[in-house]
């Protein structure tokens, strides 16, 4: 099966099987299954956070679950549960035009409900752990349906139980979400104000006025899959000691750094590659976007490995220019 049209990188490559998990009566059999049995087995949400480098060996299952229905409303907070395959902003787009507050930041983030606990989707100053009430999982090993409450996610930047102990093992079915029809709005972050200003409603901004400023920066800075194929930030901002930072910082006093807990600080990947002098750099089709430097780009035929290739350049040189080691964000095949 062709997966080009389920990876917004746009790799044409193939997976031996290919199937997808419209309702949940078809687990047990999909369990059963004898491509499930002999793996590898990746399950698949959007196809935002991921690079193939090579064809899929084993089976793909596509994450189609879908529905979204109340659990508890008492008038001031709801908790909502939405299945894993709705598409994401589509859902944050439904609990805005519902008066529920919480996800606003959230914004035209690329993929499916069930990828943003995984890895603990972020933007604006907001993760998606900050909404999390607990999470429904389906536990491969035993066949059972397991709820995992917020602690139990284990969420960091960009991080979560389910890329360790829960790899391969647990499948997110839904989120349920505690959302506030008056919810604190956080608009501290970099250009948001400036955005609200913008659109003259920075006086009293409502969460809605929120999701419009966050949509348009991202829209000013971030290419459309569709249009520009990606998988946004293709590395984490890296965290270091203060010291490092320190050290850096007085070289480079501009550097964007922000606190990650006692003694680290976290850089600004983005403008570390952007220093480095390579935003807009190409190598064939395989790009680093000229807009965020964090972004790469498919302006067309790239292939993975032409991409994985451009990525490890743009490690090398940071890490020689800045003595700082860059992770890769997305999952690479
Ligand atoms: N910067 C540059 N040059 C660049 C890019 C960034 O100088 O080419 C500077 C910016 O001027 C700013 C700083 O670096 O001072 C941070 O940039 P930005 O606010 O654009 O955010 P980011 O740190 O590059 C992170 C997330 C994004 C998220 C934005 C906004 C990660 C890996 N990325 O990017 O998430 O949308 O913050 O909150 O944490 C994603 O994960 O796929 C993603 C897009």
């Amino acid at each position: 099966v062709d997966l080009t049209p389920y990876n917004t990188f746009g790799m044409r490559v193939r997976a031996a099987y290919f199937t997808e998990l419209c309702a949940k009566d078809d687990l047990p059999a999909l369990l059963a299954s004898e491509p499930f049995r002999r793996g590898p087995v990746l399950w698949l949400g959007g196809g935002s956070n991921l690079l193939f480098t090579q064809d899929y060996p084993g089976l793909v299952i596509r994450m189609a679950l879908q529905g979204v229905r109340i659990l508890e409303d008492d008038g001031e907070t709801v908790c909502v549960e939405a299945a894993a395959g709705e598409n994401w902003h589509g859902f944050v787009s439904h609990t805005l035009s519902q008066g529920w507050a919480g996800l606003e930041n959230l914004s035209l983030i690329p993929g499916t409900v069930g990828a943003s606990p995984i890895q603990n989707i972020g933007a604006y100053g907001v993760e998606v752990q900050d909404c999390i009430e607990s999470v429904l999982c389906m536990d491969t090993a035993s066949g059972r349906e397991t709820v995992l409450s917020r602690a139990d996610c284990h969420f960091g930047y960009r991080d979560s139980v389910f890329k360790h102990e829960g790899r391969d093992r647990l499948v997110v079915l839904a989120v349920r979400f505690r959302l506030a029809r008056h919810a604190p709005l956080r608009i501290g972050y970099g250009d948001i104000r400036a955005a609200l200003a913008e659109a003259g409603v920075e006086a009293q901004p409502s969460a809605a006025d929120v999701s419009r400023a966050v949509i348009r920066i991202r829209q000013s800075k971030l290419p459309d899959p569709a249009v520009l194929g990606n998988a946004g930030s293709f590395f984490k901002n890296p965290v270091v000691s203060s010291e490092q930072a320190e050290a850096l910082l007085v070289r480079h006093p501009d550097l964007p750094h922000y606190p990650a807990g006692p003694g680290r600080i976290k850089l600004a990947a983005g403008w570390l590659i952007d220093r480095a002098g390579l935003k807009g750099y190409r190598e064939g089709d395989a790009g680093v976007h000229d807009r965020q430097a964090l972004v790469l780009v498919n302006h067309g035929q790239a292939s993975g490995k032409e991409m994985w290739q451009l990525a490890q350049k743009v490690q090398a040189t940071v890490e020689t220019r800045y003595g700082v080691r860059l992770e890769p964000e997305p999952i690479v095949l």
